[in-house]
């Protein structure tokens, strides 16, 4: 079968297409990727050059481009990574947010109807459910629970998540959705928290943490995420959504001091900085829906995942270099 995946260049993307032609070498992957700055060709090199893989540089939002590259290569399947992803950025500038992460799905979503594809799977966020209270650990988030964003960046994802929702119901459009907790590991662009710090560590620079760190995440390392779209995309009810969590629940300040000893770096290189505006306070997914349904339970215990995405991160310096550099940049700009 042939699957497009959209923002394949990017960190969870990457890592399912080398995920799924190890998994499923017969098939075909036709990445479709902007090269936005998260986007980086480089992480895609040990596939770029084999048969069943073709890179095409293009916008989900560019109506004709995806006509043309639906019709080329009539896909099974597509699963939606492709997003403007950094609560930060969304902040300073939520037009581009709005832009890729609505717009773009509804127009992947009717060239797949154009095209009669099987299955469209969008990946979201467990972001769109907003956030828990610090002192009631007993909160999860089902797939019940109301939609209540907190950022430009979160609204964005549950509004595509809507429009993929009302696509299964009005024009009976094979939609699947999945919405996932933190994710961590190898090729993670080195702005988000864990390889900013390991980063920061390795320089002996100040290692920034929003407010008082206190703030709690649920982290699943990226190979289980895969294997969770790969059970959704084999075996999942279209109209239905898959919450994807890891029943792991850190705070930063915990993983910043993890990071730290790991590195052998002391403390007093933590800079407590002024809190992200509407911040949110904890996540945490209750993924019994997925274990019941398709069989998925998490393989990699934090304790492994971190320490081998910190070695990761030592022994690949020049991938994140060239990113803190900008001369990733520049494969890109001769595209
Ligand atoms: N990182 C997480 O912890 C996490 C958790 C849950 C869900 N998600 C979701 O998973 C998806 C992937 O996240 P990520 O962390 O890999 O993101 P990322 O920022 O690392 O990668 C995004 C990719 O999309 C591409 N892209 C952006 N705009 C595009 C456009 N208009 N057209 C084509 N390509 C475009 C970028 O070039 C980049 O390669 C996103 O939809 C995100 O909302 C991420």
């Amino acid at each position: 079968m042939t699957i497009l995946v959209t923002g394949g260049a990017g960190f969870i993307g990457s890592n399912f297409i080398f995920y799924w032609l190890r998994e499923h070498p017969g098939d075909r992957i036709v990445c479709v990727d902007k090269l936005t700055y998260a986007g980086n060709l480089q992480t895609l090199r040990p596939v770029l050059g084999r048969e069943n893989f073709r890179f095409v540089r293009a916008d989900i939002c560019d109506r004709a481009a995806m006509d043309a590259v639906f019709g080329e290569e009539q896909p099974e399947a597509v699963v939606n990574f492709a997003a403007e992803s950094h609560v930060d950025r969304s902040i300073a500038d939520p037009g581009v947010f709005l832009m890729t992460n609505i717009i773009g799905t509804g127009v992947l979503m009717d060239a797949g109807r154009k095209h009669g594809i099987r299955r469209f799977h969008q990946v979201s966020t467990d972001e769109v459910y907003g956030d828990l209270p610090l002192d009631r650990p007993e909160l999860l988030f089902t797939e019940e629970t109301p939609l209540h964003t907190s950022s430009p960046y979160s609204s964005a994802k549950a509004g595509a998540d809507l429009l993929a929702l009302s696509y299964h119901r009005t024009y009976g459009f094979p939609v699947t959705i999945s919405r996932c907790s933190n994710n961590y590991g190898p090729y993670q662009f080195p702005e988000k928290l864990i390889p900013l710090m390991i980063s920061r560590a390795l320089a002996g620079e100040k290692l920034p943490v929003y407010g008082d760190g206190l703030n709690v995440r649920d982290w699943l390392y990226v190979e289980d995420h895969c294997r969770a779209i790969d059970r959704i995309l084999t075996d999942g009810r279209v109209g239905e959504v898959y919450n994807v969590g890891g029943h792991n629940e850190m705070r930063n300040i915990d993983i910043v001091r993890l990071i730290l000893r790991e590195l052998d770096r002391p403390e007093s290189l933590i800079a407590h900085v002024e809190d992200r505006k509407g911040h949110d306070r904890r996540y945490a997914i209750d993924p019994a829906k997925i274990h019941r349904e398709l069989g998925w339970l998490p393989e990699t215990h934090f304790a492994d995942g971190i320490v081998r995405t910190i070695r990761w991160y030592v022994e690949h310096r020049d991938w994140w270099e060239a990113i803190l550099s900008g001369a990733y940049r520049a494969e890109t700009e001769g595209m």
